[in-house]
């Protein structure tokens, strides 16, 4: 078989050979040999050598030669000489490397001297009680710059005792030492045999600085992160109001005054360009732990007034009075008098631009940096998108409305009814809905579905709507379904639950005996029984084919008391308790409407 592992089995006659060839290769003998001829230097001083040798041995042969025959004086001395020439050339390689080495040693020595203080950290030899025996010249610049009395006070309080448990061979640290602004780590090492320490230690301050930006942006970082999933997971569209957030995105930006945490501002001025280019805006800050903003709206105009705010085209800048090349008081000019007066003497600040949309922030005590920028930064960002939605979230909801208002209008264009009078049943129903103290969220949504109470009288014959005499047995039945075709209509949408909820029910009276389905007391939603009082005190004060438009006196007579068409056991008591609680505000609304119906109808 033809594979890869028959082609490198060598063959019989082969392995011999290969045997012995790679048994002289391996071989010392010929590493060495190989080595030697791969230098040309050292191949010459081999051969010179090789000639030496034999040159001696053949005087020496010579010598032991003429001995035998002459006998001579001189053979003693010729001897020694002999032996000496053989072993020079064993001689001068080792004189010559001895030399070297007490040399080298000698300058290595020498240059470890200096080692210690050419080294930018600190180096310090203590003896076994801690006493320093050698500090270097960094120690030294480092006692200059932080104003210390002795190389001691550069080190940890309680370092005497420390060194005692420290393993000779086993460095022991990092341990720090703060020293004014300077933050110092050392390392300490045992020395065994002389029982003397040394000690490395390295300036940290900047180190220091960052870990904690670092920290505070971290920090600054996850309440951002738990800021915006908690908006996320409780956004409701119709609830979402960008002001709130606002103060509450301000809330996670400014200081309250403790001096713990992050590094917060102390003032932001909000501002917003409008379409003359000029930037306004309010500053909020921070008082009793609570977000205020201030009264006064600061306007800018970039192209007179100098404000920080218009600096630079970069999105971010950052700024420290101490970076600006001029007095604390000169810094003071890059900023408008407004904001100046609010803030107060400004050391340094943040300005993020986005859009139409800038933030200035202001800081006191520690630098900003590039953390707090970015920090800002994420806050503007998230800020922005919340205010697109925001924007967008208002579309929706008022494309919303104006599509329930067409609705609402077109169910009414059949009936005696006008625009108005479903305009002021939301508001009616609004108002008992806030009497009886009903969820925010409720009493909002009552104030536009409302309105959709009869919507499904567009199922209901015209002739039967504007019918002027008494309706007949079939006819009335057909009007009596408007509730049922009404909650049809609004059909499944939670936006119009409410709604169809209100249709389906507005005609229930609290005692038994309405339409369609005969409910009872809380068996009829809240909704439909606010309606209810709503929409009959409505049809009272209006004139209808069958009856003359009454006063409210009058329709709250028979609303309370009853007639031979209205029964005051219909309503929920509560609601009408309510009600006529508020009767002023409800017979203002009827006025306000009447006089906007005229003023309509003049132009
Ligand atoms: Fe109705
Ligand atoms: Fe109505």
């Amino acid at each position: 078989m033809d594979t890869p592992g028959n082609d490198q089995t060598p063959g019989k006659g082969q392995e011999p050979q290969m045997a012995e060839g790679q048994a002289r290769e391996g071989s010392v003998t010929w590493k060495i040999i190989e080595y030697v001829f791969d230098k040309p230097f050292l191949a010459a001083s081999a051969v010179g050598f090789g000639i030496h040798i034999l040159l001696a041995v053949n005087e020496f042969i010579t010598i032991r030669g003429n001995y035998i025959t002459d006998l001579g004086q001189d053979f003693v001395t010729n001897y020694i000489y002999a032996t000496f020439k053989i072993l020079i050339p064993f001689l001068i390689p080792f004189a010559i490397t001895s030399i070297g080495k007490m040399i080298t040693t000698r300058s290595n020595k020498t240059s470890l001297t200096y080692f210690p203080e050419a080294n930018p950290d600190i180096v310090m030899k203590l003896s076994h009680s801690g006493e320093p025996i050698y500090i270097n010249r960094s120690a030294k610049g480092m006692m200059e710059c932080t104003g210390v009395s002795g190389p001691e006070a550069l080190l940890p309080e309680n370092y005497r005792e420390m060194i005692q448990d420290i393993v000779p061979g086993t460095p022991h640290g990092p341990i720090r030492k703060t020293i004014g602004q300077t933050e110092l780590a050392y390392t300490f090492n045992c020395f065994p045999d002389e029982l003397a320490y040394f000690v490395s230690g390295r300036d940290i301050t900047q180190k220091a600085r960052l870990e904690d930006a670092l920290a505070h942006a971290h920090e600054n970082f996850t309440n951002m992160v738990d800021f915006l999933d908690e908006k996320l997971d409780t956004f409701e569209e119709e609830t979402f109001r960008f002001d709130a957030h606002t103060m509450e995105m301000m809330d996670h930006l400014l200081d309250d005054g403790t001096g713990s945490g992050p590094h917060r501002a102390t003032h932001i001025f909000m501002a917003e360009r409008d379409s003359a280019g000029s930037l306004k805006g309010h500053i909020y800050k921070k008082e009793a732990g609570r977000v205020v903003g201030l009264p006064e709206l600061i306007e800018i105009d970039p192209s007179q007034d100098r404000v920080a705010i218009t600096l630079g085209e970069k999105d971010v800048v950052l700024s420290n009075w101490e970076d600006s090349g001029s007095t604390l008081e000169e810094y003071q000019r890059g900023f408008h008098h407004m904001v100046r007066q609010r803030v107060g003497t400004i050391e340094r600040f943040i300005t993020y631009r986005s859009g139409d949309v800038a933030i200035l922030a202001f800081f006191k005590g520690r630098r900003v940096d590039d953390f707090d920028a970015r920090e800002l930064k994420g806050l503007s960002v998230f800020s922005n998108s919340l205010k697109r939605i925001s924007d967008k979230v208002e579309e929706t909801r008022n494309a919303f409305r104006y599509t329930v208002d067409a609705l609402a209008r077109a169910a009414e264009a059949n009936d005696e009814d006008t625009g108005e009078h479903i305009v002021r049943v939301n508001d009616y129903s609004h108002a008992i809905a806030e009497v009886l103290g009903l969820e925010q969220s409720f009493i909002d949504n009552m104030h536009y579905s409302a309105q959709m109470h009869d919507v499904g009288k567009v199922h209901v014959h015209p002739d039967i709507l504007r019918k002027k005499g008494p309706l007949t047995g079939p006819e009335r039945k057909e009007m009596m379904m408007h509730p049922e075709y009404g909650a049809r209509i609004l059909g499944e949408s939670p936006r119009l639950a409410l709604a169809a909820e209100i249709a389906l029910t507005h005609h229930e009276n609290f005692t038994g005996g309405g339409y369609p389905g005969d409910l009872k007391g809380n068996g009829i939603p809240i909704s439909g029984r606010i309606v209810k009082v709503a929409d009959i005190y409505d049809a009272l004060r209006q004139a209808r084919s069958y009856k003359p438009a009454f006063s409210h006196e009058r329709a709250m007579e028979i609303i309370t008391r009853g007639d031979h068409i209205t029964n005051p056991s219909d309503f929920d008591p509560e609601v009408l308790a309510a009600f006529v609680s508020i009767e002023r505000e409800i017979s203002r609304i009827y006025d306000d409407s009447l006089l906007r119906e005229k003023s309509w109808t003049a132009k």
